[in-house]
């Protein structure tokens, strides 16, 4: 790919990068910020690989000027965060101003730069006072408060703002499958979490939008992209289990309806939980949807007893067609494309940004640079399907990179890196990287050409 065009439709395309809260900004008990679930996580031994936390990270609260100076120099004009809400209010739901400052002095460096904010207000650092997390009720009209304070406190500087970000990682790997926080290991659960979730998501946009009308608002999700392993019925329905779990969980919600029946089955209580009206407010207008995506899946029929529940078990790409990342993710730019068509041809879907999109090359510095080789192909080659469906008329209106840092990889802490930005976590240098160089090229073209 030469240029990036951005001239295929009336929108203005932008390329921006990301990040979230916990993951770069350390700083954990600053200023009455409170601890998160994730700092409690962090704290159980076995489940960070490397035994670390976020409570340092990248020292983005301290060093937040020269990072938003290292993203305009680099030529970015969009910037995707997510705020704390564990950092803007107290363990008794008060509005903690020293918290919100911080925002305000960010939101101020990127007017200055001429950056342009895309807020997530939920990206997995849930109030770990809140009782029950997920699973209460109660929490998703606290989220709802908590939207109606960044509104009225930020709103009016945040032209977009998403609600959640990937709520199945904070259902199901949260509740269901141990690997994120809180660590619980129950089926049910799961749904009752994503259940919650997604009322938070809606009663946030109607708080939201009681103060400030104006806003663009949306959610992000992860769809999965699941192929089926063979052409047997099996593996072809197991196939179809996964997407159900993973993608119609979340997006027959927003659109009023009601989950499959083999979603349904799975929980237990449903009416308690589900109650009349829910539906409603889950399916509040949206503005934008945001798409993360990274790689594909393989299902095969399920070969354990916990997988029996389930109805699938995911299995390595066959015949190793497609390079892994050094997470271990197939390599897979068609996948995007397919997911997007595939999305579109089972729901009516707003304008679409792709929120995320990066690869764990961990290629670390030589010499004082860094040749992330992996990291550029994937980029190109993900960038060449935006392209391509925005000329086939598909209303994708944005991409970010994930990441701008090197940062905290949940489960896998410090290990894999992410960013098009090397961070060295004992000086806290930051060194772009040969990727980072790329999309600033991209970018100049782009700017040049249109
Ligand atoms: C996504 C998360 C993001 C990051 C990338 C690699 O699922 O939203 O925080 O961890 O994966």
């Amino acid at each position: 790919m030469q240029a990036f065009q951005t001239s295929f439709s009336k929108h203005p395309f932008e390329l921006g990068c990301a990040t979230s809260s916990f993951q770069i900004e350390g700083a954990a008990d600053s200023d009455g910020k409170v601890p998160s679930i994730w700092d409690s996580f962090c704290q159980q031994p076995g489940r960070i690989k490397d035994a670390s936390d976020g409570r340092t990270a990248c020292e983005h609260v301290l060093r937040y000027r020269e990072d938003v100076a290292l993203m305009a120099e680099l030529g970015f004009r969009h910037y995707r965060f997510s705020i704390s809400w564990p950092r803007v209010m107290d363990a008794q739901n008060r509005p903690n101003a020293a918290g919100l400052d911080f925002y305000k002095r960010l939101l101020d460096e990127l007017a200055q730069h001429d950056i342009t904010p895309n807020a997530t207000l939920f990206h997995w650092d849930l109030p770990d006072h809140l009782p029950g997390g997920w699973l209460n009720r109660d929490t998703a009209y606290r989220f709802a408060d908590y939207a109606q304070l960044i509104a009225k406190e930020l709103g009016d500087r945040l032209p977009r703002v998403a609600t959640l970000n990937e709520p199945w990682c904070s259902a199901y790997l949260g509740y269901d499958r141990a690997v994120f926080a809180p660590g619980g290991r129950n089926r049910s659960d799961a749904l009752v979490a994503a259940h919650h979730l997604m009322l938070a998501h809606g009663l946030a946009i109607k708080a939201w939008r009681a103060v400030n009308p104006s806003t663009s608002l949306g959610i992000v999700l992860n769809p999965e992209l699941c192929d089926a392993a063979s052409a047997s019925p099996e593996d072809e329905a197991a196939a179809r289990m996964a997407e159900i779990e993973r993608n119609d969980c979340f997006f027959s919600p927003l659109v009023g309806r009601d989950w499959p029946a083999p979603l349904l089955q799975q929980i237990k209580g449903a009416e308690a939980i589900r109650q009349p009206g829910d539906l409603g407010i889950c399916a509040q207008p949206l503005d934008f949807i945001g798409l993360n995506y990274y790689t594909r899946s393989i299902a095969t029929a399920p070969k354990t007893a916990e997988d029996a529940e389930r109805g699938y078990t995911f299995v390595p790409p066959i015949g190793q067609a497609y390079p892994l990342t050094d997470i271990g993710w197939e390599i897979y730019p068609e996948g995007l494309s397919r997911v997007v068509e595939r999305l579109k041809s089972q729901w009516s879907l707003p304008p679409i940004w792709i929120t995320e999109n990066g690869v764990a090359d961990n290629t670390g510095l030589s010499e004082g640079s860094c040749d992330d080789r992996m990291r550029c192909d994937y980029l190109r080659s993900h960038l060449a399907q935006v392209q391509q469906l925005r000329q086939q008329g598909h209303d994708i209106r944005g991409y970010y990179v994930w990441s701008l840092l090197d940062n905290f990889e949940w489960a896998h802490g410090y290990t894999q890196r992410f960013g098009i930005v090397h961070v060295d976590y004992a000086t806290q240098r930051r060194v772009p990287k040969a990727s980072a160089l790329l999309l600033q090229s991209l970018m100049r073209t782009a700017s040049a050409t249109n």
